[in-house]
């Protein structure tokens, strides 16, 4: 789509926000996910990284997505936001990111915490959830923790693969408290359907989508062909915004992640957060044609 139809699309309008369910307050419905995109060298020029968080704030959106595992994107992010002065703008999520290790998992969760916050700059951090599950039980309690005493507003839990949706599914059964659930949901990964989103929703958690472009592999399997042109009746204008907006369509999701190191690209994303949204039955007519090509 052309930055022109965007800037007039995005004149009209303003992006939509949805509610976390635990506090009541809301959030722009398109974020931003950093795990490759955002990894630099200390000698690189940032300018296109502040670019892509320049176009997130200007187009109403906040969020952020990292964590201390993705190389060195939290002090990539930690000197844009510094640089900008944003942190206070930014809704800034990161995770416990530790496989079990022999001994003391519990400190090591505590200290990565601790060293987010300090490299990015902001405390309390926004969000922070156990990453993958991983060592689920201790840095869950260390979540808790965290947020009993005020240090993290709120606290969640991620996946991203289908192999550990029944991990998900007991946890959420027997946890409470989870205030955001981070998941991989997009028109060719729609499994989080079945069971898990409607579960999230109903223990009061709300729902982050990843990979809403399966890590660029979704490109891949739209190049070549044409949008249909059913399309443009809620607003679809790009390849992005065909699998933004049938994410958005689904009312309990939250927020959608996608990760750019390219300002058009945010551009772009952004603007699948404005406007109508696909109906359920528009979005099974767009389900069946992701399937079909
Ligand atoms: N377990 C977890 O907690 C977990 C796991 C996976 C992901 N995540 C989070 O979710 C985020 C998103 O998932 P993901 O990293 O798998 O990536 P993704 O958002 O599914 O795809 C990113 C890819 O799409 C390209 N892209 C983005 N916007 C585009 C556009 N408008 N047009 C064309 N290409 C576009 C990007 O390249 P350009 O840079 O060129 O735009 C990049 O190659 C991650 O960064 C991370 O924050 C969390």
């Amino acid at each position: 789509m052309s930055i022109a139809s965007v800037n007039k699309l995005m004149a009209q309008q303003t992006m939509m926000r949805r509610v976390i369910p635990s506090s009541g307050e809301s959030i722009p419905v398109i974020g931003l996910g950093t795990s490759d995109e955002f990894e630099r060298n200390t000698s690189d020029n940032l300018d296109d990284l502040k670019a892509v968080l320049r176009n997130l704030l200007d187009n109403g959106a906040n969020m952020v997505d990292t964590a201390p595992t993705y190389g060195n994107s939290e002090s990539v992010l930690g000197k844009l936001f510094s640089e900008m002065n944003i942190q206070q703008q930014l809704f800034i999520a990161t995770k416990i990111s530790l496989r079990r290790v022999m001994f003391n998992t519990k400190q090591a969760g505590i200290d990565q915490m601790i060293e987010s916050a300090n490299v990015m700059g902001k405390s309390p951090l926004d969000l922070i959830y156990v990453h993958n599950l991983n060592d689920l039980d201790t840095q869950w309690q260390n979540l808790q923790e965290w947020k009993a005493a005020g240090k993290v507003k709120y606290i969640g839990v991620t996946i991203s693969n289908y192999r550990d949706f029944d991990d998900m599914e007991a946890f959420l059964r027997k946890a409470n408290g989870v205030d955001f659930m981070q998941i991989n949901y997009s028109l060719i990964e729609p499994r989080a359907d079945d069971v898990l989103i409607p579960l999230a929703r109903d223990k009061g958690a709300a729902i982050v989508t990843n990979r809403p472009f399966g890590n660029g592999g979704y490109f891949r399997k739209v190049r070549g062909k044409v949008l249909p042109d059913w399309v443009k009746e809620f607003g679809c204008e790009s390849w992005a915004q065909f699998t933004l907006k049938w994410i958005l369509g689904n009312p309990d999701i939250t927020c959608a992640i996608p990760a750019t190191s390219n300002s058009r690209h945010m551009l772009d994303n952004a603007s699948g957060g404005f406007g109508r949204f696909p109906e359920q039955s528009e979005r099974n007519m767009m389900l069946e044609f992701m399937q079909s090509i």
